[in-house]
């Protein structure tokens, strides 16, 4: 049996299960997000796992997310012909095999080297988006030379509008698509684990960094042929760019609080393709998103990452939905970790969900291969969802498959 780890807002797994994880699971015997997460927590230094893990502040936001994913019911059906079950889709006009889209997770080159490449290719491989973050550690280039289909591109928005903008070209001629437009980091909220583990602002390379770094050989000899070591879509805004505590900084200095819906239509006016609005969790944010011309909004609280006391997105989606659901599409996440989650998502009225740490840990685990299990372990769970509460298509997930 599994039950919810108010830490990670993930799942433990029960003692005789527990008992396999210590002894080292064998990957053939990977058999949910779970166990890619135990993986990881061991392949992966500490400082960076425990990165991907964090909620800010007292993570009440973090766990809400996972409670109240847990505590909706599926109703069962049986008495329905689910002979064929399609989860084929199109997310903002664009089509995908599952409804699912890899978050934009920064320095996701330090989970695993060259980690953005990786996971671009697993969800390449997969049919689903993969959406590079500006906070990458891998730049758009350097993905877009390594993968043939196209990616998404998530924007923070930077006081220097300038460089902001020359970011937005720069995807364009990498050919995204889609732009992902983060709303929620205009300030940062802090991640406990983070100070400790001296991955704040600036980073400090304490004794315990350089020994836990030391005891990920594996990890450590594959950072040596990584493509980049600091923000790869940054390095070329300020010089001395090599070195990552003025680079820091000079991010730091750069997330804008001044960043309101009149940002978004400069956004918008310089943006060809699909424009998502990521951060949403309030009706009327909703409605100014849609106004300044969102193809959708990204019900999201950044994993539990932000505002520490927000609601999860279980609770803040039908406010949204009833709002603008009918003029927009609607995107979900924070906590997803099953396909199970994914059909709970779809039934609230998501059209597909994003997914964070689910991915970042099968990329932890085993880069690109981990990666490509997470995504087929979560498509598994999703078709014996459907099947089992009478689902043929994801398009059209009723709302009543959740227990009212
Ligand atoms: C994130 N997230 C994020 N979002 C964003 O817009 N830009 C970013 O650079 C990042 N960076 C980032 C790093 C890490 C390690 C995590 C876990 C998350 C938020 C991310 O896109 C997504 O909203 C959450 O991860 C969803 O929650 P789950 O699926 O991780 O529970």
């Amino acid at each position: 049996m599994a039950s919810a780890n108010p830490i990670s807002g993930s799942k433990e797994l029960g003692s005789a299960s527990a008992a396999r994880t210590k002894a080292s699971l064998a990957w053939g015997a990977v058999a949910n997000i779970e166990d890619l997460r135990e993986i990881a927590k061991k392949r992966v230094p500490r400082t960076f796992f425990e990165y991907v893990e964090a909620g800010s502040y007292d993570e009440l936001t973090l766990r809400a997310n996972r409670i109240a994913l847990d505590a909706l019911e599926l109703r069962q059906r049986v008495m329905v012909d689910v002979s064929s079950r399609v989860q084929s889709t199109t997310i903002v006009g664009q089509p995908a095999l599952l409804p699912v889209v890899l978050a934009p997770a920064g320095l996701t080159g330090a989970v695993y080297p060259n980690g953005e490449i990786h996971a671009a290719r697993a969800a390449q491989s997969h049919g689903v988006p993969f959406c590079l973050s500006t906070m990458s550690v891998c730049s758009i280039e350097d993905v877009a030379a390594a993968v043939e289909k196209p990616f998404w591109f998530q924007l923070y928005l930077m006081k220097d509008r300038g460089f902001s903008r020359s970011l937005i070209e720069r995807a364009h001629a990498a050919g995204c698509p889609t732009l992902v437009l983060t709303m929620d980091l205009h300030v940062e909220g802090q991640r406990t684990a983070d100070v400790h583990n001296g991955l704040g602002i600036p980073p400090r390379l304490s004794l315990a960094n350089i020994l836990d770094i030391a005891m990920h050989l594996r990890w450590a000899s594959g950072m040596l042929w990584s493509k980049e070591y600091t923000f790869g879509n940054l390095k070329d805004a300020i010089r001395n760019s090599g070195n990552l505590g003025i680079l820091s900084e000079w991010v730091k200095q750069q997330f804008d609080p001044s960043f309101e819906r009149h940002d978004v239509e400069w956004v918008r006016k310089l943006w060809p393709g699909q424009l998502i609005v990521k951060g949403i969790l309030d009706p009327q944010d909703a409605e100014m998103a849609v106004a300044a011309g969102a193809d959708a909004v990204l019900i999201s609280n950044h994993g539990g990452r932000q505002l520490d006391g927000a609601p999860s997105t279980v609770k803040a989606f039908p406010g949204v939905r009833d709002a603008v659901g009918d003029r927009i599409e609607l995107l979900f996440d924070s906590g997803i970790r099953s396909g199970l989650d994914v059909l709970k998502a779809l039934a609230l009225g998501a059209r597909a969900c994003f997914i964070g740490r689910a991915y970042l840990y099968g990329l932890g685990a085993g880069g690109e291969a981990g990666v490509r299990k997470a995504l087929s372990l979560i498509s598994e769970e999703l078709d014996t969802g459907m099947a089992l509460t009478g689902v043929t298509d994801v398009k059209a997930v009723p709302r009543d498959v959740i227990v009212q």
